[in-house]
């Protein structure tokens, strides 16, 4: 513990606990007690509020605002992400739309050819942005095309982070240098995501749990390293609204120690943590 942070007895931990979960779906085990602590303990001292119990009254009085209760979400979130992670996503990601760019892509309203992606729970952007750069890099005709990738997130500061597209050069430590070319450095220790790359990306703040303003279907979705935070009822509720947005010939991507279980009636494994929608087969018997 640090000097000045708070005391946190066993019922408030629960009662902490007890909030994130009703309100982001999120389960803190208890080895997280001491990451409550310091992270909570900077939101109180703003607040100039000195104990828990107070903290945890105050966020459920009125005089609580909307940014408080926001803050206590991003605190206690964790955001972990990077370039490229597990890339064989990736090339998995580059084949699947090169097939949909070969076959008959589906076409918007005005007849041109649409292409969604999801990144749900995408933390800082370091995930959308590779998306982008891989597809676009490989598939220069998308820029052409209806191509839109949703963004989102719970935590409103990464998300507004995410959205700028600057990040410290240190990001680009283990990328190939055929992967580096992309980004712009700007010789100050930062570097830019290119425009183009960045404009196909729609940052939106989005609690995986309230109602989606989304109809999809995404011929992707990525949720990578966000459902290992909730229990199994929750993920398995998460998993099947996200069955009902991908498009059936679509796949969903997750991180390497999720999985969506073997009972699933929506999704087939077909690669390590990728799953196909189960509508293609049947739409495919159908056919
Ligand atoms: C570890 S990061 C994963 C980032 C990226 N997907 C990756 O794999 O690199 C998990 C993200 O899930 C977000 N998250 C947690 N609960 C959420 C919820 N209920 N709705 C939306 N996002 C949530 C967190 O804010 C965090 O940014």
């Amino acid at each position: 513990m640090e000097n000045n942070d708070i005391a946190l007895s066993d019922k408030e931990f629960s009662n902490v606990k007890s909030r994130l979960l009703e309100v982001a779906g999120i389960s803190l085990s208890n080895a997280k007690r001491t990451l409550v602590i310091s992270r909570l303990s900077k939101v109180m001292r703003k607040l100039s509020i000195n104990s828990f119990s107070n903290y945890l009254e105050f966020l459920d009085s009125p005089r609580a605002t909307k940014t408080d209760k926001q803050d206590f979400v991003n605190a206690l979130t964790t955001n972990l992400t990077r370039f490229y992670r597990e890339d064989h996503h990736f090339d998995h990601l580059i084949s699947h739309i090169g097939k949909i760019i070969a076959q008959k892509p589906r076409t918007n309203a005005a007849g041109k050819p649409r292409l969604r992606i999801w990144s749900a729970g995408c933390s800082t952007g370091q995930e959308p942005y590779t998306i982008a750069m891989c597809l676009i890099n490989k598939y220069p005709e998308l820029k052409r095309w209806d191509f839109k990738i949703l963004a989102s997130d719970i935590d409103t500061d990464v998300v507004n982070k995410a959205a700028m597209g600057i990040y410290p050069e240190s990001e680009l430590a283990g990328l190939s240098p055929e992967r580096a070319r992309i980004f712009e450095r700007k010789g100050d220790g930062t570097i830019h995501i290119p425009k183009e790359m960045r404009q196909t990306i729609t940052f939106k703040p989005l609690n995986l749990f309230d109602p989606w303003p989304i109809k999809g279907p995404f011929d992707a979705i990525f949720c990578r390293n966000v459902a290992i935070y909730f229990d199994k009822p929750v993920q398995d509720k998460l998993f099947a609204q996200l069955g009902e947005v991908l498009a059936p010939d679509g796949y969903m991507y997750i991180g390497h120690s999720e999985n969506v279980g073997r009972n699933s009636t929506q999704f087939s494994l077909v690669g390590k943590t990728i799953y196909s929608s189960l509508k293609s087969v049947e739409k495919s018997q159908v056919a």
